[in-house]
């Protein structure tokens, strides 16, 4: 075979052909190569029948009820399996080149996220051992002062308030509820108890510069509400021990409830116009360089929730399993 010969495979056989050869041997079939490759059955059969008549020998023969390859066809697999084996390797080195998943991942986060982010943060250092994670859990106000100072390559927040320069994709869900003790008095009610009626309770609530604070300051407001908290706590964890001790209501992230719900240790009290649906968002800055780390990140976090289609019910309840169980 002369050079005139393999110059004029390199003219007429396509990298497509390769693909689809390759899928339908992987796959065994015409019918999956299809569906992996989205494309129809018979754009299949006629690319095959292009490369065979290129290399003037079928590809395939049928046995019984079986299609094989013939010795062509192996040679064309082999060929298939090198020429996008080296592009492959190619596309490998190149996201090398650009910055590989090594270093340090500066995430910072509002606290109602600490209790799902360290489970998804493990997962990811157990996927790419060579990042090294640093957490930083902080309130919305001290967040967003983080976010203007350009400070860490990712945040975890609520609500991103308009004319910030950055990009957000919305992750989980996050539902704020009105918690009780198991015994309180409301918790016995059928009907959705009034927003009225709720203010008259004694509240244990989060700081001023708190998401959670501000979200249900509005909705009250909304209702030309206000509420003179009993306490204000600048930590979820105390609120719950403030609850659970009879000290007052408190408003939370359902996501954050979920070991004292389950023992019943605190109740969700039915009110009017809650749960708050709210989510949680992942933002960069806008026109920010990120690192390998922080983009492989971002996109583990969007893979991740969608995989768990807006619950955090996953990579949440697992470990804090094995967190109850520590405990108890
Ligand atoms: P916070 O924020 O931790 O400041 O309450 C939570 C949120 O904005 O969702």
């Amino acid at each position: 075979m002369g050079h005139a010969e393999q110059d004029y495979f390199v003219r007429h056989l396509s990298l497509r052909q390769f693909q689809i050869l390759k899928a339908v041997v992987d796959l065994g079939g015409h019918s999956a190569a299809a569906r992996e490759l989205k494309i129809t059955q018979p754009s299949i059969s006629i690319q095959l029948a292009k490369m065979q008549e290129i290399l003037g020998a079928p590809l395939f023969e049928t046995i019984g009820r079986r299609q094989h390859l013939t010795e062509v066809g192996r040679m064309a697999s082999r060929a298939a399996n090198a020429v996008l084996g080296s592009l492959q390797a190619l596309e490998d080195e190149l996201s090398d080149l650009e910055g590989s998943v090594k270093g340090e991942l500066r995430v910072a986060v509002v606290t109602t996220a600490k209790y799902f982010i360290p489970y998804l943060l493990g997962a990811f250092v157990e996927r790419h051992p060579a990042v090294v994670p640093r957490l930083a859990v902080v309130n919305r106000a001290q967040l967003l002062e983080r976010i203007g100072a350009n400070q860490d390559d990712l945040y975890i927040m609520g609500q991103v308030p308009d004319g910030l320069r950055v990009e957000a994709v919305p992750i989980l869900d996050n539902d704020l509820v009105i918690v009780a003790p198991p015994d309180h008095a409301l918790g016995r009610e059928k009907r959705a108890i009034p927003l009225k009626r709720i203010v008259e309770e004694r509240f244990l609530l989060r700081e001023p510069g708190s998401g959670t604070r501000l979200a249900f300051d509005g909705l009250l407001g909304e209702h030309g509400l206000r509420l003179e908290p009993y306490m204000e706590l600048g930590n979820s964890e105390a609120i719950k021990q403030g609850v659970m001790a009879g000290l007052g209501l408190s408003v939370l992230s359902l996501t954050n409830l979920r070991l004292e719900l389950a023992d019943h240790h605190l109740i969700v009290l039915n009110v009017e116009g809650l749960p708050m649906k709210r989510r949680w968002y992942a933002v960069t800055l806008k026109g920010k360089q990120l690192t390998g780390a922080a983009r492989t990140f971002l996109e583990f976090l969007v893979h991740e929730a969608r995989r768990t289609s807006t619950t955090p019910e996953k990579p949440q309840s697992r470990g804090m399993d094995s967190r109850k169980r520590k405990k108890k």
